[in-house]
């Protein structure tokens, strides 16, 4: 493909111009074809500059997440784990797999997501080239009360993946949404399936949405003020394949422990936890109070003091961080 070998050629010049006739000659194919080629390119996210008298050079590659680019980060040996160019929701790809008998740990990695899923039946925007969108498939044997603490470990792990690759401090807005910057960086959704005789679980499925390569003009609609981007609060570009290897691998680590040891990880959830000490809005329903969150108590609740003294721990539910997400009441 003519693309391909253009691509080949650019990226072989290492940052020098190729004028439009090598590369044709080289190629083999005319010199329209060459720049019908560039365009191609240039709409894949790669940044080719034109000039005129000069011919082209590559000034960077776009940031491909693909099969053989995330294998290349993993550190170990790893099977069931699949990298796909689009999909309705890395979550219902996970699903149907478990229907299907995919074994414990499969994991489904997506560049864009034509209907991804948030909390509480929202939608989450998941562009091609921009985010990262990942789901693992678990199979516990167990009953659901011991996997409370999953979603908020899940945040841990998403953290210290995050701080793996970029060296950021990413912070957790109980329960679990990531923020960076004052910002929504990454959401989770984890989505439980029972068994009808035993009520033990099934499967569950852990979907994690990270903001990597996305602009300010790139969030719309509800998001628009609230969210950020790796690249937006770092300064620099992001690699989503090597983050795609941290996250697989933290996720690995939570999921051999997250039974066992899981207060291994609460000493890390509360200290990246920035609710504790702040005064937060309790949303329930169509109801707002102002309390104080005073602590993560050790199931993962949010312990809270209201305005006539009394205490209590909040299970679940979502709550707005003064200061946070333009909230300033
Ligand atoms: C939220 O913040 O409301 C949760 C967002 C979860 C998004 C992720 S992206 C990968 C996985 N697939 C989905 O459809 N949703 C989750």
């Amino acid at each position: 493909m003519s693309r391909q070998r253009v691509c080949a050629a650019l990226q072989a010049a290492e940052g020098e111009y190729r004028s439009g006739e090598e590369l044709s000659r080289d190629i083999g194919i005319s010199r329209a074809a060459v720049w019908k080629a560039v365009e191609a390119l240039r709409r894949q996210g790669y940044d080719i500059e034109a000039r005129t008298g000069k011919g082209y050079r590559l000034l960077q590659s776009p940031d491909l997440l693909r099969q053989d680019t995330l294998a290349h980060y993993l550190t170990g040996q790893r099977e069931n784990w699949q990298v796909l160019e689009s999909v309705d929701s890395t979550n219902s790809a996970c699903r149907r797999l478990a229907l299907e008998g995919a074994p414990d740990g499969t994991v489904v990695v997506a560049d864009c997501q034509t209907a991804g899923r948030g909390r509480r039946g929202r939608s989450f925007q998941s562009p091609a080239g921009k985010g990262l969108f990942f789901s693992i498939l678990w199979r516990p044997d167990c009953a659901p009360e011991k996997l409370l603490p999953l979603t908020a470990l899940s945040a841990v792990a998403a953290c210290r993946a995050i701080r793996r690759v970029t060296g950021a401090e990413v912070q957790i807005k109980w329960p679990n949404d990531l923020v960076l910057s004052g910002r929504k960086l990454a959401g989770i959704l984890t989505e439980m399936a029972l068994e009808g005789e035993s009520g033990h679980v099934s499967h569950v499925v852990v979907g994690i949405g990270i903001n990597v390569h996305q602009r300010p003009e790139d969030f719309g609609g509800e998001v628009a003020d609230i969210a950020t981007s790796l690249d937006l609060a770092l300064g620099k570009n992001v690699c989503r394949a090597q983050l795609a290897a941290a996250l697989l691998e933290e996720m690995d680590l939570l999921r051999r422990e997250v039974l066992f040891a899981p207060e291994k990880w609460l000493a890390d959830y509360r200290s990246a936890c920035l609710s504790i000490g702040r005064t937060v809005q309790l949303i329930r329903g169509e109801s707002r109070e102002q309390v104080q969150a005073l602590a993560v108590d050790e199931q993962y609740g949010l312990v809270v003091r209201h305005r006539d003294g009394t205490e209590e721990t909040v299970r679940s539910g979502e709550v707005s961080v003064r200061g946070l997400y333009g909230y300033t009441e």
